[in-house]
């Protein structure tokens, strides 16, 4: 089983060090806030977020405010997936659900919690022009073209026929919009140039859909004690895997990494981390 690259340890250790400071459990709400978003995850986003700043030659540390604001959306969005109106799942990141462990109620406040946050960690930590471009970024991503939108998509199809190409739009926006503006947001805390940000958004852009492809396949032949998520949730959905069976998926998931890593061409050597992320995402079982 691929784990993540050995490079992740030093960015989640920033990342969830910064979250732990931000989300404060105390009363039931930050508890039930705490309990999802910090437990363990891959902060695949985060990472996305930190090395496009890096590429870009942002200063250390920079960068983290924006990648704890994308986990923290993140976190929102796996406890309303979660919920008995959408997924009904049981199991997250290797615990009880956020609902079964407090309740729906909290659950749903605890969402609306985490995306309040996020905002506000960017209007105080990045100066008012950076503060607005990066909220604009994060709101599309999230909006009814974004998240919200692939999300109230794909859970409108369940039991549906669709072709492959509204597929493809679903994932797109439940997971490329936030894959794409995490690799935006961390180049823009880097002050990068409009040519560095647009590469590094197509190929996170790609790089999401690869990874989206990826957790349908993780759906069917994935270990729960890996994932920390139960399987065959999907059966009741068209998903890339009941598309283009198990190899297909897959290759389509290879592909889609490859076309991401085109799109680091004009930065060379530098971008070698980033060529590792897209090789887990195209390989990974957890
Ligand atoms: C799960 O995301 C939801 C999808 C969009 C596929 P991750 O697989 O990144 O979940 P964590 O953050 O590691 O728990
Ligand atoms: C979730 O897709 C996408 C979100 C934005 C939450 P899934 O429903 O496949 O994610 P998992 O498998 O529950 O993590
Ligand atoms: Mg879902
Ligand atoms: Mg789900
Ligand atoms: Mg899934």
């Amino acid at each position: 089983m691929m784990r993540v690259p050995a490079f992740f340890a030093e960015h989640q250790q920033a990342v969830e060090a910064e979250l732990a400071r931000l989300i404060v459990p105390g009363d039931p709400v930050q508890r039930s806030m705490a309990y999802t978003a910090l437990a363990p995850s891959k902060r695949v986003r985060a990472v996305l977020t930190l090395l496009a700043a890096e590429l870009c030659g942002g200063a250390p540390g920079r960068a983290v405010p924006a990648a704890c604001a994308v986990e923290m959306i993140h976190a929102a969005s796996l406890i309303l997936d979660d919920l008995p109106s959408m997924d009904n799942a049981a199991l997250r990141r290797g615990r009880r659900t956020n609902h079964l462990e407090f309740s729906e109620a909290l659950a749903i406040l605890a969402a609306f919690g985490l995306l309040n946050l996020a905002y506000g960690t960017m209007a105080r930590s990045y100066d008012p022009p950076l503060a607005s471009r990066l909220s604009a970024l994060l709101s599309d991503a999230v909006g009814v073209h974004g998240l919200i939108g692939g999300q109230a998509t794909d859970l409108l199809a369940t039991e549906q026929q669709i072709d492959f190409e509204m597929l493809e739009r679903i994932h797109r926006g439940k997971t490329g919009a936030l894959f794409s503006a995490s690799a935006t947001a961390g180049a823009l805390t880097a002050g990068a140039p409009a040519d560095a940000v647009a590469s590094l958004a197509a190929y996170a852009k790609n790089l999401g859909l690869a990874f989206q492809i990826v957790d349908d396949l993780l759906d069917v032949e994935g270990d729960p004690a890996e994932t920390g998520k139960a399987i065959r949730q999907d059966v009741k959905k068209t998903t890339f895997v009941s598309f283009s069976g198990v190899e297909g998926a897959r290759q389509l998931a290879i592909e889609l990494c490859e076309t991401a890593d085109r799109a680091l061409v004009p930065f060379g050597q530098p971008a070698n981390r980033l060529r590792e992320l897209s090789r887990f995402v195209a390989s990974r079982g957890c």
